[in-house]
């Protein structure tokens, strides 16, 4: 059967862990910042590179490789920002770390910073996260307090300042380029790559976002034998443990930190407790909403990057939604492309046009006015989103829509069977 293991979350499990920064040094915190600012930055990032770790925030991209591509040289300080958005569907895994383990994460944002040579990061994080951001806040201020950060970081002389500054709570931001406008005090709206923020980001600066978890990961890596312990938690290519965020209807939902070599069906019905009430399983969305849903069948596989993506769906940010026999599929589809709908910034036709169209088609289904037409023509509308727009939004809402019309196309017909 399945279990945590226990990195990211190593502390948090511990009843007796108090989460101040006297707590966290108890626990053996800040020891590998130490070990790291006697590193050279090249080879911290050879060392997050021979991790093979992948970002944890969606796009699986290897971070080291993300690190190795911010140029030297330019004159212009560098950027490494952190994405606290966590703001899509079913996530809420961040919100773990913020909460009950922040220095963990900032720790890891300190390596981050040191190795790709930050001076000033920033911590991006939604408006709405009001005990997140306060967490973050006390964390911060222990540190300045403590003189980890500020002019000389445990007598590096590597001038450290972190930056917590919070959105309005739109999914648009947790976009990386958006994200930068908006930190920039614009309009969050994504912008046209390239250039790619490592070239020109925040400020027109060389610029990494990374994910809260991804790191968070860095302490571990970095630390004695954690690339070898790191890359033995999942098959080549998955290294790691993966916090993941189980919800819907599990006996037992909650976020679990598991390795990358575990199966769906042990996470459902291990880990979860399996279907409440009895019921059968009727499918997964397995990375959040913008991924393609699964149907039962389909969850005999290992949860991790390359897995997901051999069976045309994704890990993005290992956010589970289980759902059972009883439930209305359409229904589930039309709360997620309204939610498309709404966040969608408007920027991109196929987008703006496309997420409203096919919220709209869905509702005439729910309304008693669907038809086998209509039903084409919601894949159309999909499919007219894929790959068309400047950021993924368009691709989180088409693949959701296309998958649903073709693994459940029943449940559509049911509305209108009778007509
Ligand atoms: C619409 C949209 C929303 C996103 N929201 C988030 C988010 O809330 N948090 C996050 O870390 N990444 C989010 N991403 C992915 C980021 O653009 C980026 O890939 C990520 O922050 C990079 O960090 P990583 O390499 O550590 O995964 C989003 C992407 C899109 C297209």
């Amino acid at each position: 059967m399945a279990e945590e293991t226990l990195v990211l979350f190593k502390n948090i499990r511990n009843p007796k862990y108090s989460k101040s920064l006297e707590g966290y040094k108890k626990a053996g915190g800040y020891h590998t910042l130490k070990k790291v600012f006697g590193m050279k930055p090249e080879e911290v990032v050879q060392t997050v590179k021979d991790s093979g770790v992948r970002g944890r925030g969606g796009a699986g991209f290897p971070t080291g490789l993300k690190w190795s591509f911010m140029p030297k040289g330019t004159g212009k300080p560098s950027y490494l920002i952190a994405n606290a958005d966590e703001s899509e569907p079913g996530t809420c895994k961040d919100r773990e770390l913020m909460l009950k383990d922040p220095h963990l994460f900032l720790e890891g944002m300190m390596i981050g910073c040191y190795a790709v040579g930050c001076h000033h990061g920033y911590i991006y994080i939604r408006g709405e996260f009001f005990p997140a951001i306060k967490s973050l806040n006390t964390a911060v201020e222990e540190l300045y307090a403590d003189g980890l950060l500020g002019p000389d970081p445990l007598g590096s002389g590597f001038h450290l300042d972190l930056t917590i500054h919070s959105g309005a709570g739109a999914y648009i931001c947790g976009e990386e380029s958006a994200l930068l406008d908006s930190l920039e005090g614009k309009r969050g709206q994504p912008r046209v790559k390239p250039p790619f923020p490592a070239v020109s980001g925040f400020n027109g600066c060389p610029t990494s976002v990374n994910n809260v978890e991804t790191l968070a990961c860095m302490p571990f890596i970095l630390g004695d034998d954690g690339v070898d312990a790191f890359k033995s938690f999942g098959p080549q290519n998955n290294s790691g443990t993966h916090l993941v965020s189980l919800s819907g209807h599990v006996k037992k939902p909650g976020v679990y930190e598991l390795r990358m070599d575990v199966n769906m069906k042990d996470i459902i019905y291990g880990i979860g407790g399996g279907i409440r009430n009895g019921k059968k399983l009727k499918g997964v969305i397995p990375g959040g909403s913008s991924s393609s849903v699964m149907t039962a069948d389909e969850v005999d596989v290992l949860y991790n990057f390359d897995e997901l993506a051999k069976i045309d769906t994704m890990l993005g940010s290992s956010a589970m939604m289980v759902f059972d026999e009883d439930t209305d599929v359409v229904q589930l589809l039309h709360r997620i492309t309204r939610f498309y709908a709404h966040e969608s910034c408007g920027q991109c036709t196929p987008c703006r046009e496309g997420t409203h169209w096919s919220r709209n088609i869905i509702r005439d289904f729910l309304n008693g006015n669907g038809s086998d037409e209509k039903l084409r023509r919601l894949d159309r509308v999909g499919g007219n989103m894929l790959g068309t727009t400047l950021c993924a939004l368009g691709d989180a809402a088409a693949l959701p829509i296309q998958s649903f019309v073709k693994k459940f196309p029943d449940d559509f017909r049911k509305y209108y069977a009778n007509k």
